[in-house]
Order: C-alpha cells, then sequence, then structure tokens
C-alpha cells in the first residue's frame, strides 16, 4: 500500500498536525528511558584488533564479549577513510534536499522495496514510521538496479560506489575475525559470508512537533548478519532494548554503530545476540542515518527458507552451525518467509 513521503507532508502543513496513522499510545514511544544511566555500547578499536596491534588477543576479547553482552558496539579507528564517509554523509542530505518531483524519479515500485519511499505497508490501520528512505541493493554488484541509484547530486552513485565496497571489506573482517574467536574455521566463514549481499537503507527523520507521539523507525531486530550504521548529522535517535529499558546510543564522532543480526545470532546459536531497537525523533531537527546490510552470499543460503524468528534457537552447536545452516533456517521457523523478505523490514 502506497504511504506518502513523510517529508512532504512535514513541509506542506509545517509538522503541527500528526495524521492519526502516525500517533502512537504515549507508553510505545517513551518507555522506560535509561537516558540516566552512564552505560553505553562499547567501543572496538577496528586498527588494534586487525592491524597486529592486538599480540596478545586483548581487543578481540572484547569483541566477543560485545558480541555475546550487547550484540551493539561502535567502530572506531575503521580503515574507511574520511573522504568516503564525509562524501557518503553530504551526497545522502543533498539527496533528502532534492525536490520532491526529482527524487520520485527514483521511487520505489508496486510492492518492492528497493528505491525511494517507505518501508512495506500491509494493512491501513497498521501505524507508520515517521521517516522517508533510500533503499538500494548493493553488492554483489550484478544484483544492483541503477536505475535507483540517484543521479543527482552527480557524485551520488561514484561515492556509493566506493561507501560500498569499503563497508563491505569491514564487515568481511569483523565476521573473519568473530569466526576465529567463535572456533570455526577461517575458509568455512569466508565461503559462507564473504563475497555476500549488501543493502542500505539510507533513512531520512523529519523533526515532529509532536516527537514524544510518532516513532522514527518502529522496533525491530534486524533479520541479516551484521549492520553497520552510519550517524549522518549530529541529532540522535537510535537506542536499543537492554534490561527491559530502551538505552540512548551516543554517537562517538567517526565512529560505525555496529550490530548482529538475527542470522548471525541463529548460526551462533544464542551466543551472539541479535538486540531489538528502534529510532525516535527529535522536535526540531532532521535526523539521517545510513544503515548497510551484511548477509550471506546467496550460495549459502539457496533454497533456505527463514528462520529469524527471535527466541527460536535450533541446531546444534558444536563449530558446525554453519553446515548445519540448512537446519538452522529451516522451513518451519519464520511463517514461510524467506530470509530475504526478512531482510527487507
Ligand atoms: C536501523 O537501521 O535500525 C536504525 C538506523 C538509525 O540509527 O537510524
Ligand atoms: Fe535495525
Amino acid at each position: 500500500l502506497p504511504v506518502p513521503s513523510v517529508q512532504a507532508m512535514v513541509a506542506a502543513t509545517g509538522g503541527a498536525d500528526v495524521p492519526p496513522r502516525y500517533l502512537r499510545p504515549a507508553e510505545a514511544v517513551t518507555g522506560i528511558v535509561d537516558g540516566e544511566g552512564e552505560a553505553q555500547i562499547p567501543i572496538i578499536d577496528y586498527r588494534r584488533l586487525l592491524l597486529e596491534l592486538d599480540p596478545r588477543g586483548e581487543e578481540s576479547a572484547r569483541l566477543h564479549s560485545a558480541c555475546q553482552e550487547w550484540g551493539f558496539f561502535q567502530l572506531v579507528n575503521h580503515s574507511v577513510p574520511a573522504d568516503v564517509v564525509e562524501g557518503m554523509k553530504a551526497n545522502i542530505q543533498q539527496f533528502f534536499q532534492l525536490p520532491a518531483e526529482t527524487k520520485k524519479r527514483f521511487a520505489q515500485e508496486r510492492g518492492q522495496l528497493e528505491g525511494y519511499g517507505q518501508l512495506f505497508v500491509v494493512s491501513e490501520d497498521q501505524k507508520l514510521d515517521w521517516a522517508d528512505m533510500l533503499f538500494l541493493y548493493a553488492q554483489p554488484p550484478e544484483r544492483r538496479k541503477t536505475r535507483f541509484w540517484p543521479d543527482q547530486p552527480a557524485t551520488f552513485r561514484s561515492t556509493l560506489d566506493r561507501y560500498s565496497g569499503a563497508l563491505k571489506d569491514v564487515s568481511d573482517s569483523l565476521l573473519a575475525t568473530m569466526a576465529k574467536n567463535l572456533g570455526l574455521k577461517r575458509e568455512t566463514i569466508a565461503e559462507k559470508c564473504t563475497r555476500g549481499m549488501q543493502s542500505f537503507r539510507m533513512n531520512y527523520y523529519p523533526p515532529c512537533a509532536q516527537a514524544e507521539k510518532v516513532i522514527g523507525l518502529s522496533p525491530h531486530s534486524d533479520a541479516n548478519l551484521l549492520t553497520l550504521v552510519l550517524q549522518v548529522n549530529h541529532v540522535q535517535g537510535l537506542q536499543i532494548k537492554r534490561n527491559g529499558s530502551w538505552l540512548p546510543v551516543k554517537p562517538v564522532p567517526g565512529a560505525f554503530i555496529v550490530n548482529i543480526g538475527d542470522m548471525l545470532e541463529m548460526l551462533t546459536n544464542g551466543r551472539y545476540r541479535s538486540i531489538e531497537h528502534r529510532v525516535v525523533v527529535d522536535p526540531e531537527e532532521e535526523r539521517l542515518s545510513v544503515a548497510a546490510f551484511h548477509s550471506p552470499n546467496t550460495r549459502a543460503t539457496e533454497g533456505a527458507r527463514g528462520g529469524c524468528r527471535r527466541g527460536r534457537r535450533r541446531g546444534v552447536w558444536d563449530g558446525g552451525a554453519w553446515e548445519a545452516e540448512g537446519a538452522l533456517l529451516g522451513d518451519e521457523a519464520g511463517g514461510g518467509k524467506s530470509f530475504l523478505e526478512r531482510m527487507k523490514l
């Protein structure tokens, strides 16, 4: 079902009147927010992790514990050149500033997620998120549908191409280190998970005069393996569920916020945790973010039906979880949806 652009709606109405479809019960938005606590998601130093500055394996151990205890961490010194990251930020900000008519040239097609638009809506009474997005497949390169890749700003495509490759490398190395931490053979994970798929969701959350009554992105866990989120401007909004409260994430400038998805939780039999999270909206300022989703290569998941339902911990843990993938992604779980369909949530 088609949904209007929130950005266009706010531009047209000034944003004071929030249509009922966006209004949530008060407790759904506030919940218990643990804003006072000092607790923050762990910070992992990629340079220490990979450049053999970690002879005693301390940073690897911190990564392992972050994946087990938090499911979220911030990655600093991530090796992606600053001009690539800053270029991505500038291009996505410029894209969302384009006139509505220009952005619509890249609009989603009926029933498809890819392109400029909104998340799927399945019923008329479903509550809507206070956000617009641009969703693109980026890896492997043959999966790209360039008709959805903006040609304005003129540097968008080349910038995303570079950003995509750089993030794919970071994701592959993190997965390889995780595999080592889990006692898995490097070849196994390389075979299953590198040269995998990557998609992007670039999010635009307009300000909302009734910010305490809307949600930018409804609570969910990611269905994929590993997500790397770039916070584009200074406005916070991401919150993770921790010990029954919502913990606001305070982005470290220049860091990626990394989280474990359902597939990695399943493939590790729950050792690594896929944590529920959401985005709240600011009353005065827009917020932008770029999420990069990484999934196994298609060969590894051919014919697999999604068993990414939370809480389901099937299969054996004996270092053979990757081989047991067929069972882990067995067709009795996931409501008959393939993991690819789940990934689009
Ligand atoms: C998400 O992709 O779940 C949230 C990204 C964001 O921080 O906006
Ligand atoms: Fe997410």
